[in-house]
């Protein structure tokens, strides 16, 4: 399985994304400041991912604090959430991923220093090995909604890169495979920073599954020609209403899917479903800088000085996903419902 971040003696280890496909390389980070950069500068990326990294980011910080009391070993940790919390805004999972850092602290606070870091360090790799799970449970569910064969789309990079393992919708691709079912992959490529083209294709080449890859602006033509079975894409948040935010573009899709009466299918970990957040009117949407746009492959593609857009996310309605796969099972509309029920809680909802 491809190793997109681990726990390692010298460090939290990361395949580069910035440098697939042409080049498999890692880095290696021992500070809680260095795996702030590689999430905002997007060396590892996917809400999962995100989140797996936080967690192995807030344990490095808490192991290099040189803290004596539980009193300061908290501020160091405060601080060290602080950092981690900046780096980008619209997975869900990066804030999951500090809570649970906070309540595992809460839990063992009585304990020697040197305990709690051991137990938070461990808290992370723990959070490594749910993710695989929940990703393999999920391609469960969500393969007994591929079809048993033809093609399936999917838009930007919900597999193992973007997870600690496995990967939410590539996962459910993966495991309606491993079916027996034979699956043609339809990759977008995802502009502007390819993660469709760069990330999935790679991944699924090198499982050997079939892929083809197409401009964004080809995913219509394709659906109307009967080449589309079915859609499924992963989610950076998803709303207690079903509203799903996902990589730009996926909104796009989701329509055109509505169109040609194909079913669109999200594949999300629970830790992406924020009941807090009402509808997706209350996602912060992260604007990216504009040079992903201007520049491909260091080459500038538009006139100085125009203006430029660059958010990195849109907002699906709930009423357009068919169903959203989870490793606690499939959740059908009328969302509010079935979200709350498999997440077995009943948060506040904010407005
Ligand atoms: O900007 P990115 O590459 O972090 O965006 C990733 C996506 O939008 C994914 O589809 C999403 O995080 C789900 S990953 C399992």
């Amino acid at each position: 399985m491809i190793q997109t971040l681990e726990w390692t003696e010298d460090g939290v280890r990361f395949i580069d994304q910035t440098k697939l496909p042409t080049e498999e390389v890692y880095v290696t980070c021992t500070t809680h400041e260095e795996v702030a950069d590689v999430i905002r500068n997007m060396v590892v990326r996917g809400a999962p991912a995100i989140g797996v990294a936080a967690a192995m980011g807030i344990a490095l910080g808490v192991n290099n604090s040189s803290a004596q009391s539980t009193g300061e070993l908290k501020r160091d940790l405060d601080q060290i959430c602080g950092v981690i919390g900046k780096t980008r805004p619209t997975a869900v999972n990066l804030f999951w991923a500090i809570q649970r850092m906070q309540e595992k602290f809460e839990q063992v606070h009585t304990r020697p220093v040197q305990q709690i870091k051991q137990e938070l360090t461990e808290e992370a790799k723990r959070m490594h090995a749910e993710d695989i799970a929940a990703n393999q449970a999920m391609g469960r569910h969500g393969a007994t909604l591929m079809p048993s064969s033809g093609g399936v789309l999917t838009h930007c990079n919900a597999g193992a890169l973007a997870t600690a393992g496995y990967g939410t919708a590539l996962g459910v691709i993966r495991a309606a495979i491993e079916q027996g079912k034979k699956i043609h992959v339809y990759a977008d490529e995802t502009r502007p920073f390819l993660q469709g083209s760069r990330l999935t294709a790679w991944e699924l080449m090198k499982d050997g599954i079939p892929t083809t890859v197409i401009s964004d602006n080809m995913a219509g033509a394709m659906m109307k020609q009967g080449k589309i079975g079915a859609i499924v894409v992963g989610a950076d948040r998803i709303a207690a209403n079903g509203d799903v935010a996902n990589k730009i573009g996926t909104y796009t899709v989701a329509i055109l899917a509505k169109e040609h009466g194909i079913p669109f299918y999200v594949a999300a970990p629970i830790s992406t479903v924020d009941l807090a957040c009402a509808d997706g009117a209350g996602i912060p949407i992260e604007e990216r800088n504009a040079r992903e746009v201007t520049h491909i492959g260091g080459k500038q593609m538009v006139p100085n000085g125009v203006s430029v857009a660059n958010p990195a996310f849109d907002v699906t309605p709930a009423k357009y996903v068919a169903a959203i796969i989870t490793e606690r099972g499939i959740a059908r509309a009328p969302y509010d419902d079935s979200l709350r029920e498999l997440a077995g809680q009943n948060a506040e909802v904010r407005r």
